[in-house]
């Protein structure tokens, strides 16, 4: 089921529309008439990415990832043969950061802290095999220092980082090399699950 249509998620996301109504933030969703964006993809996604935060088309639209970022983040979802069943999207602020000029910004540290339960309880009920935080700032609430590919143990899930795709987009490269560790999990768990499966089986 589409996060937003999603009954398990029902609870969360009407918390973190009321939460953000009352966040500082929020008056960068009426300047611009835009949305308060919370995730998209499936509520039973084994590989959930979570970005940092909604840029100018997000805004717009009040879907993460659909502007250019989204379109890197899309050919790597095809590259690791995901289907949209298997995955999901988020940020780990729901509200496009903004400066004074109107100009977009990273989010600060206290704006990522003051979404995380809600970030986590949307972890908590999605439940993914596998988080990718896409760079610094979603990488932040897992761990200070977080290296490129690397896999780790986090809250029963496995973690694997890469940088954000905006950081790929302005070096002119695609990241693809990058997700080289992501596949080999994948595939480990791929291989477990299809290992249960004949478990089960075998009792008959
Ligand atoms: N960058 C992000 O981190 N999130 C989006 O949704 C879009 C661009």
């Amino acid at each position: 089921m589409e996060l937003n249509e999603s009954e398990k998620l029902k609870e969360v996301r009407e918390n973190l529309i009321a939460h953000a109504k009352k966040s500082a933030l929020y008056k960068n969703v009426e300047a611009t008439n835009g949305h308060i964006v919370f995730g998209r993809g499936s509520d039973e996604a084994k590989v959930l990415f979570i970005g940092e935060a909604p840029g100018f088309s997000e805004n717009k639209e009040g879907k993460p990832f659909v502007g250019r970022s989204g379109k890197l983040l899309g050919g790597w979802v095809k590259e690791l043969c995901l289907s949209e069943a298997d995955y999901a999207v988020m940020n780990v602020v729901p509200i496009i950061p903004l400066t004074s000029e109107g100009k977009i910004r990273a989010p600060t540290e206290d704006e990522i802290n003051y979404f995380l339960p809600l970030t986590k309880k949307m972890m908590e009920k999605i439940a993914p095999k596998i988080i990718v935080p896409l760079g610094r700032s979603a990488g932040s609430i897992f761990s200070k220092s977080l290296a490129l590919g690397e896999v780790k143990r986090y809250d029963g899930y496995k973690l694997f980082f890469i940088y954000h795709p905006a950081y790929y987009l302005r070096n002119g490269a695609d990241g693809i090399n990058d997700l080289r560790n992501l596949k080999k999990l994948l595939k480990e768990i791929e291989n477990e699950e299809g290992s249960k499966k004949q478990l089960t089986l075998d009792k008959f």
